[in-house]
């Protein structure tokens, strides 16, 4: 197991990157008392998400959002429901909570 951060560490609504995780560059979302990790990888083209640093969420707070071509995802399963990959989904990362601290299975 990799320790990731603690969950404290993210505001919620919030989003947090990971350039460097044993599963490459992640990014953790903190929504609705949940957390969601998936691969910071647009379905797209594969670039990275973010608008700037730990920014992943549109303006709401509501979906992700893909800097690139604006495609926006929903937090709880990654499906892109509007944009270039309509249909397509980001990859979650699997990952387990303990102790207000967020792993990734090695
Ligand atoms: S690269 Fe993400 S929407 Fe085009």
């Amino acid at each position: 197991m990799h320790k990731l951060c603690a969950i404290d560490g993210i505001s919620e609504p919030g989003s947090k990157g990971f350039d460097h995780s044993p599963k490459g560059p992640v990014f953790v979302v903190r929504y609705d008392g949940q957390i969601f990790v998936y691969a910071n990888n647009c379905p797209h083209l594969g670039v990275n998400l973010e608008w700037e640093p730990d920014r992943f969420l549109d303006k709401e707070d509501r979906l992700i959002q893909c800097c690139m071509h604006g495609a926006l995802f929903r937090i709880e399963d990654g499906e892109c429901l509007s944009g270039p990959c309509v249909g397509d989904s980001l990859t979650p990362v699997p990952h387990e909570i303990k102790d207000n601290t967020i792993y990734l299975f090695d």
